[in-house]
């Protein structure tokens, strides 16, 4: 049942034609929570979020939001994407406005396109494009393509923001920008974050917990076929304001650590032997 956590999955598993991708996911995170989702590519962590958004559902096991049932995809859960979140032909503030416009702005269905104008004026000043308002996605860089984007899924205030691979297409010194920016919108807005990267170093230096899913490990049946589950959980000890901390050995022993348990297909990882430290794991 769920526990109180603003996101509880218990139980889930979910294959495609008769394969298992995802077994066994328990899950439990607490508003506030920025979690970083880690794993080989290929393990599921894109079917993990969709499942979590509503686009797919599970084939047992339930995931609850705020204590309910989840159905299909609403505006409780928002998403950034690597790329095409943007609509080519909007400007910055129209891509922005557009949910509400939709959707209304915070429940009120009849708030006027000045009131929503405001409101998408204050999101892309968090995310410091105010003088971009009104170029279109094109004449932007990739690092404002993913601001703008956020700010896009922001305005419609997300319970839960879900971000896939969202600075996977952007180069190596923007995209370590746009981790701190991230790091710093987290903590300003209290938001929680469900973030996915295949990259083991971004997932080491944002968030304030990382899970591994891997299907590295012994289950008892045949390797491989058993599917991926949470094999790392547990806190992230600070929050990073600087990427100097990615110097330093503790950052590379954890990067070290995660990459042995969830990247090694020759690891005969036992389930008792995971790393699920972070007091909101748990196994049923
Ligand atoms: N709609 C689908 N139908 C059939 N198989 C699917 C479908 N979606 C995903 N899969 C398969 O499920 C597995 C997990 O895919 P998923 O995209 O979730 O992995 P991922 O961890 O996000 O990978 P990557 O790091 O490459 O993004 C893959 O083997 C994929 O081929
Ligand atoms: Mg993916």
């Amino acid at each position: 049942m769920s526990s109180g956590h603003i996101l509880h999955l218990e139980d889930v598993f979910k294959g495609y034609s008769g394969k298992t991708i995802l077994r066994d996911i328990d899950l439990a995170i607490s508003e506030g929570e920025f979690c970083s989702v880690v794993g080989p590519s290929g393990c599921g962590k894109s079917t993990l979020l969709r499942l979590i958004l509503g686009q797919e559902t599970p084939d047992s096991g339930a995931i609850y939001l705020e204590g309910k049932m989840i159905g299909t995809p609403d505006p409780r859960r928002g998403v950034v994407y690597q790329k095409y979140s943007l609509f080519p032909h909007l400007t910055v503030l129209e891509n922005v406005m557009l949910g509400p416009s939709y959707l209304g702005l915070y429940g009120n269905k009849f708030a006027s396109k000045n009131e929503i104008r405001e409101k998408a004026m204050y999101y892309l000043e968090r995310v410091r494009l105010t003088n971009a308002a009104d170029k279109y996605p094109h004449e932007l860089s990739g690092g404002m393509q993913q601001r703008a984007a956020i700010a896009q899924t922001l305005i419609v205030h997300p319970k839960v923001l879900l971000m896939d691979e969202p600075f996977g297409a952007l180069d190596p010194d923007t995209r370590e920008q746009l981790q701190v920016f991230l790091l710093e919108l987290w903590e300003s807005m209290n938001l929680t974050i469900m973030f996915i990267t295949h990259s083991l170093e971004e997932a080491c230096f944002v968030g304030s917990r990382l899970l591994a899913l891997s299907q590295y490990y012994d289950s008892g049946e045949t390797q491989f076929a058993h599917g991926a589950t949470v094999v790392e959980d547990h806190a992230l000890k600070r929050v990073a304001h600087s990427t100097e901390i990615k110097h330093s050995p503790e950052f590379q022993d954890l990067i070290h650590s995660v990459k042995a348990s969830a990247f090694d297909p020759e690891l005969n990882q036992q389930i008792a032997q995971f790393n699920l430290t972070h007091p909101d794991s748990f196994r049923t």
